[in-house]
């Protein structure tokens, strides 16, 4: 089938391919004319405005977008929905907070469009192995797309998870697992780093990925990231989030689920991002005021 696509990033750029590959047509709207060019050359049809875009399509037309959560996908639909018509539509492959892609189906809805939020997992390596598609939306919309959401899955890894919200939220929660079992697989690492053994990490982790509980692709990237740099001195240790593990934090809060290691793993994601902590030094300078307790100076 023939989709169009806004977005053509580190995902988009990927998923228009493999869709290709598997037969698909895709028009590509970018901003950036080399951006057009780039998909042009990956054998989409580039259009230059969401006009031409929507104008590249027939109807029911299906629009797919892959930009960021926030600002860029309410953007996109405020462009894009005057200029479709009912019976199309519309998908939110991004990680957007579910309860923004349930008020966005309702908005949509009025104007008879429909609208699909397909939590998407595979990163970069999604292209070549496939993307987990977790897909909300009613099943007439989702039926539409299926065609699109089966090409990028690999076998087994696409389903229609719910009612509008239900994708996104699905997509939330795996985030937030992965949170957890990245400050897991950094703490062990951390310890055996640390050791009074010269441990080679790399083949601990080798290891681990052959008839262990704890074996995972984690641990596959965790070897590449290992042979690559042992001691990862090339990066620092500043760790960013994109807005799924605040909101698995939130939701468990809202719905009394204790949630400790994700919540947990999502505050220690803060506290990478700081050379200094002002806390650290309330806590030192009381200590000092209470007990006379050792400081260090600023600079030692
Ligand atoms: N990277 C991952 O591993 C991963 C995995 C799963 C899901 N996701 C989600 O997938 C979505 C896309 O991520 P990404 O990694 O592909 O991001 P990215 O590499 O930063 O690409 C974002 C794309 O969106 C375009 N864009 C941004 N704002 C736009 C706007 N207002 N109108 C039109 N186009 C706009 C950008 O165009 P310009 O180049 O012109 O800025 C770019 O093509 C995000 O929601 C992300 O959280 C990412």
């Amino acid at each position: 089938m023939r989709v169009g696509f806004v977005g053509f990033g580190r995902m988009g750029g990927n998923m228009v391919t493999r869709l290709i590959q598997h037969g698909h047509e895709a028009v590509v709207y970018a901003r950036r004319p080399e951006v057009r060019v780039e998909a042009a050359a990956k054998g989409a049809a580039p259009a230059a405005s969401l006009a031409e875009l929507v104008g590249q399509l027939r109807p029911p037309r299906v629009v797919w977008m892959m930009v960021p959560a926030g600002d860029a996908v309410e953007q996109t639909i405020a462009d894009l929905a005057p200029r479709l018509a009912a019976g199309d539509v519309l998908v939110d492959g991004g990680n957007s907070f579910y309860k923004d892609s349930i008020r966005r189906a309702e908005a949509v809805k009025r104007r008879g469009l429909h609208y699909v939020d397909a939590g998407t997992s595979g990163g970069i390596w999604g292209l070549a192995v496939g993307y987990c598609m977790m897909v909300g939306g009613e099943p007439d919309a989702v039926r539409t797309v299926e065609p699109l959401c089966r090409a990028l899955a690999p076998e087994g890894g696409y389903m229609h998870v719910g009612p509008s919200g239900a994708g996104h939220y699905v997509k939330m929660i795996h985030n937030g697992i992965e949170y957890g079992m990245l400050q897991a697989y950094a703490e062990g690492f951390g310890v055996l780093h640390a050791a009074p053994f010269k441990f080679d990490l790399r083949a601990i982790a080798a290891l681990w990925n052959h008839g262990s509980v704890v074996r995972s692709w984690l641990l596959e990237l965790a070897e590449r990231a290992f042979a690559a740099d042992p001691e990862i001195r090339g990066i620092r240790g500043y760790v960013q989030d994109s807005g799924e593990g605040w909101w698995t934090v939130q939701e468990a809060i809202e719905r009394d689920v204790p949630a400790p290691v994700i919540t947990l793993s999502l505050l220690q994601r803060l506290r990478s991002r700081e050379d200094e902590d002002f806390g650290d030094k309330v806590i030192a300078a009381l200590r000092q005021q209470f007990g006379g307790h050792a400081v260090r100076a600023t600079g030692t």
